[in-house]
């Protein structure tokens, strides 16, 4: 979903808001969860921040890079080409479940200094429905990623808060590694990856 969309949830005694970023979720108000999922997308446990439907198998990211498995041979754990993971930015993906059908957004930045790439979750520790890249890159400001929400600052490396609401508290680290010039899932709570 390239637009996060506001959900709202009334109950008798309580009314809930919230911005949907992904294209499935859940919503609790007066007791009761409220699952969606737009454009057709696969159900979920809607028990992980941050999750998004597998949705659709495109080929293209907004950059017009495939990325769907086509590369590296089909491999299905292949991310990125090394060059594509900036220093300045990061990139986003969705690391899917061995059940193909719930995925997990994260991002990924290249260290300017070592060249090693990280990855975490895209998920603001602050508000974990806050995605640090809501499409267009993360802002990274003095070597650190900034959270356009609140300005909270995350190290590269262990997403260590510096400054801000979260002060002291580190982003969720996702396993990744670079073999033959390309980045890789290496994580054994996913099996897959798809664009965005
Ligand atoms: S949501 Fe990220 S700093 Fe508040």
């Amino acid at each position: 979903m390239d637009d996060p969309a506001r959900v709202t949830v009334e109950s008798d005694d309580e009314t809930t808001r919230e911005t949907v970023y992904d294209s499935e979720g859940e919503v609790e108000a007066g007791g009761a969860t409220f699952r969606f999922s737009v454009g057709g997308a696969g159900d979920s446990d809607g028990d992980d921040p941050g999750e998004a439907a597998g949705g659709d198998d495109g080929n293209a990211d907004g950059n017009g890079n495939d990325v769907d498995g086509d590369d590296a041979d089909g491999d299905p754990l292949f991310v990125a080409p090394l060059e594509e993971v900036p220093t300045d930015s990061t990139i986003r993906r969705t690391a899917m479940r061995p059940d193909g059908r719930r995925g997990v957004g994260f991002i990924l930045r290249r260290d300017a200094d070592s060249g090693e790439v990280f990855a975490w979750r895209n998920s603001c520790p602050h508000k974990p429905e806050v995605p640090l890249d809501p499409g267009r890159g993360a802002r990274v400001d003095g070597g650190e990623i900034v959270c356009h929400e609140h300005g909270a600052r995350f190290e590269c490396g262990d997403g260590l808060c510096t400054w801000g609401p979260c002060v002291g508290e580190e982003l969720d680290p996702v396993g990744v590694e670079v073999r033959d010039g390309a980045v890789y899932l290496d994580d054994e709570r996913f099996a897959s990856v798809r664009p965005r």
